[in-house]
């Protein structure tokens, strides 16, 4: 036998420069306020469906490869969409993927408002082209004045998380509007996770602007997190170029098997959606009542401003059984802590602890 090489292959150049992103995968255990997740459960009628399919299946359904196009025309209906503009996606996460994939290569510039959701930066910078960063406005508003200048030829791809992640600042449509006049050459990306906390949508956009792609997921409002669907809305003839770099089965059979029944119970999502924005109003009126400085939100988190005791914050929010996301390391959040919001007996419990802990942790003292 040859002697075998002992060193692993260097990847591309692109992959060594990129950071390490490590979100927490394991040990997640007690009240989850920490993923932006449905913090009770999904539709009893998908539970449904799913029990049917277990018993219903000697096994066989699952030696098929998944057939998504019957339950990617009833997405399509759903959303008042052409079944040629909607692609089901492994969660939004594969949409990002496919669309730096589909539109960046060397030379080329994705444009990204900063803070936002991690998988952006994570995808592009896999990629060949330039990622340019440009800092949030005065409370994190959307930098529209200085998105506009960084626009050039080179400019691909612009990501607009509406509302954004980890901030829960909503952008309006004129600003978007302004990208899409400004942008021709480039699509922008308007990532709706948070749309049913918010309600307001640029989906009409389909169909009148080509360069407009905008994404939903079924892993927030829905409950539908580890099934990992997502959505994607374009333009027909761009939605011929996702698809060649999309896996045909990334959607797995029992998420295409429950999502017409998670569709179809407009009585659970709304209960939910109507449930989580109550208690939010009280949980930003607890949040006052602590003084714990805010950024109003528009999404089914809040993040907070804990300042430099926020490690500490979390760690003692942690032994109470409470988990919250540090998201101090990300731009412009120096000492902030993003907040899941579940239900009100949810979040009356969690203002509870988090007083306790800002005792413990005598934040009052530091804070002031
Ligand atoms: C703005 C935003 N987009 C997308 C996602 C991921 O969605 P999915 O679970 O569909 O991959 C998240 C998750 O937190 C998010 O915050």
């Amino acid at each position: 036998m040859p002697e075998l090489t002992t060193r692993v292959p260097q990847p591309r150049e692109a992959i060594r420069r990129m950071k390490e992103y490590h979100p927490p995968l394991g040990g997640r255990s007690g009240l989850r306020l920490d993923f932006n997740e449905n913090t009770v459960a999904c539709s009893p009628r998908v539970l449904e469906v799913l029990a049917q399919f277990s018993e219903s299946t000697s096994g066989s359904e699952l030696t098929m490869y998944p057939e998504r196009e019957p339950v990617e025309a009833l997405a399509a209906g759903h959303l008042n969409l052409k079944p040629s503009q909607v692609l089901l996606t492994n969660g939004v996460d594969e949409a990002i993927h496919v669309l730096c994939q589909t539109y960046l290569g060397p030379g080329d510039e994705m444009l990204l408002p900063v803070p936002t959701y991690s998988m952006y930066a994570v995808y592009a910078s896999a990629t060949d082209a330039k990622l340019v960063e440009v800092p949030a406005g005065p409370g994190f508003s959307l930098p529209i004045d200085a998105l506009l200048a960084k626009i050039t030829p080179a400019t691909k791809l612009i990501a607009i998380a509406n509302p954004n992640s980890p901030t829960g600042r909503a952008v309006s449509r004129a600003a978007i509007l302004a990208l899409i006049a400004a942008a021709p050459q480039a699509v922008i990306f308007i990532d709706e996770a948070y749309f049913h906390f918010y309600r307001q949508t640029v989906l009409d956009l389909i169909g009148r602007a080509p360069n407009v792609i905008v994404a939903r997921t079924f892993s927030k409002a829905y409950g539908l997190a580890g099934f990992r669907l997502g959505l994607l809305a374009a333009d027909e003839d761009a939605m011929l170029w996702l698809r060649r770099v999309t896996s045909p089965y990334s959607v797995n059979s029992l998420a295409l098997a429950c999502l017409p029944a998670a569709l179809d119970d407009h009585t659970y999502l709304e209960g939910y959606i109507n449930e989580i924005l109550l208690a939010r109003s009280q949980f930003t009126s607890a949040l006052e009542g602590m003084g714990v400085p805010f950024w109003p939100s528009e999404a089914n988190f809040i993040l907070v401003n804990i300042g430099p005791l926020h490690a500490e914050f979390c760690q003692a929010m942690r032994n109470r059984g409470i988990l919250v996301r540090d998201r101090s390391a990300d731009p412009g959040c120096d000492g902030c802590v993003r907040i899941t919001i579940g239900t009100r007996e949810q979040m009356q419990r969690a203002v509870h602890f988090m007083a306790e802990s800002l005792r413990e942790i005598e934040w009052a003292e530091v804070a002031r």
